[in-house]
């Protein structure tokens, strides 16, 4: 059984829709929602899940030690941040190799980096009047929004689109395919007999 941890910051619409999506299999479980936020909604979700969540202060998460424990606490063999802005500490990374991926809302390697966001990223996509835009899976790395790309889906950005029209196609491209491209890896290293949960 491959146990996965979500990170989230905020609303949390992912990580539900992906905890939805491995309900019932026996092969891998959403076991453990992580915050930086106490009042994120993702702990309400998280509760009607039936999933035990916890909120990790900015500082501790820096720090690495904590989240590390949490972690390993909960048995964790793979992470997937949906919608978590902090960035992720060495320590993690080290103890994950490719086992972290996150999903952005843009075409990396356009609108990614630092500051490059939620709605930030919608609104500069739509002020440099772009013909489209879409979403972009990767796995994580020291640097934000660099580690090697797994996965991109486009949508077309139509005249008169508001940033708020491009947030509802982007919602719709990552709920369609971030819990398939999880799966993807998953089922990917165990035929290529290197089972994350070894
Ligand atoms: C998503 O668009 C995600 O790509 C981005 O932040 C948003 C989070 O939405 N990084 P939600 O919290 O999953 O509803």
């Amino acid at each position: 059984m491959v146990r996965l941890a979500l990170f989230a910051s905020g609303s949390g619409s992912n990580a539900e829709n992906i905890a939805r999506y491995f309900h019932n299999r026996e092969d891998v479980a959403v076991s453990l929602i992580v915050s930086n936020k106490a009042d994120a909604y993702v702990h309400n979700r998280a509760s009607c899940l039936g999933i035990p969540s916890h909120t990790l202060s900015r500082e501790a998460f820096v720090e690495g030690k904590e989240a590390l424990d949490l972690l390993r606490r909960y048995r964790i063999d793979f992470v997937v941040l949906a919608g978590f802005l902090l960035k992720v500490p060495q320590s993690l990374l080290d103890a994950y190799p490719r086992r972290m991926v996150n999903i952005h809302p843009a075409l990396l390697p356009r609108y990614g980096g630092k500051g490059m966001y939620g709605d930030r990223v919608h609104r500069a996509v739509v002020e440099a009047g772009e013909k489209e835009s879409g979403i972009t899976i990767h796995y994580i790395n020291e640097h934000y929004d660099e580690g090697d790309i797994i996965f991109q889906a486009r949508c077309p950005l139509l005249p008169g689109d508001t940033p708020e029209d491009l947030a509802a196609k982007v919602h719709a491209l990552e709920y369609a395919y971030y819990p398939e491209v999880i799966d993807s890896i998953l089922k990917k290293s165990k035929e290529e007999n290197q089972p994350f949960d070894k």
